[in-house]
């Protein structure tokens, strides 16, 4: 029963992944460790409390406790989501925490999101292509507002991987683009300063990799904490890759 709705004082119970990979006494288990609920306490200080009054070892990542830095993605009760901006009132007195799949783990709840992020950016090379040499006096091109708009809905990604964790093709596919990868993908696809042609992005998303290793399952869009459009983003590739496609032919 969430804090809601029973409207009590409670304690809480949180059973934790510990495993340290570094350690080879370090074996995979689950432990126990119970504090008081306070007002408005979310996991971050939930599990800084036990950090500092139970054990000093426990391992988690935190940085800005504010949904803006994307480093706190966690299992909780089987579902990725932000530490910082979950609030223990909205859950059940026993909470259990796992770190993200598909990423490597660092130990216990922290795991390397940073590896899988930069190795996805060089394989879709996601960033500028420009065919002409930078130019410094040039004047700045200006940009249609709805594209830079939509644009900009892709960059407010924070990398925090809770989209690929729910991903069923990118857990058994360590090659796939994932969710945050086609948005990525996408987001440069739509830059009309990257002049990429149909031809050469065909080859980036046109694959079991890219957007047709998508399923459909859409978990990616339930989850993901700053709501983008990754239904929309999905259909936007599908649609350019098939332009690309038929260009091919002609
Ligand atoms: Fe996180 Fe959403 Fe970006 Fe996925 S798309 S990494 S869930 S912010
Ligand atoms: Fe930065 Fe949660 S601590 S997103």
């Amino acid at each position: 029963m969430t804090k809601k709705e029973s409207g009590k004082a409670r304690r809480l119970r949180f059973e934790i992944f510990r495993y340290n990979p570094e350690d080879p006494e370090s074996e995979p288990h689950m432990q126990a460790f119970e504090i008081d609920e306070a007002p408005y306490m979310s996991l971050y200080i939930a599990l800084n409390q036990i950090r500092e009054t139970l054990d000093p070892s426990l391992q988690f990542d935190f940085a800005c406790r504010s949904a803006i830095c994307g480093s706190c993605g966690m299992m909780v009760n089987g579902r990725p989501t932000l530490g910082c901006r979950t609030l223990t009132s909205d859950l059940p007195e026993v909470v259990r925490l796992h770190p993200l799949p598909v990423f490597k783990l660092i130990g216990d709840l922290s795991v390397d999101t940073g590896t899988w992020f930069r190795e996805m950016v060089e394989k879709s090379e996601a960033w500028i292509h420009a065919k002409e040499a930078f130019d410094p006096q040039a004047k700045e091109a200006r940009m249609d507002d709805d594209l830079a708009q939509a644009i900009y809905e892709g960059e407010r990604c924070i990398e925090c991987g809770c989209c690929v964790a729910s991903c069923g093709v990118a857990n058994v596919n360590q090659n796939f683009a994932g969710p945050a990868g086609l948005n990525r993908i996408a987001r440069f696809m739509m830059d009309p300063r990257d002049q990429r042609s149909d031809a050469e992005w065909f080859e980036v998303v046109s694959n079991s990799d890219g957007v047709f290793g998508c399923l459909g399952m859409m978990a990616c869009h339930d989850v993901c904490p700053k709501e983008l459009p990754l239904l929309e983003v999905y259909a936007y590739l599908r649609r350019k890759t098939l332009v690309a496609a038929f260009a091919g032919r002609s």
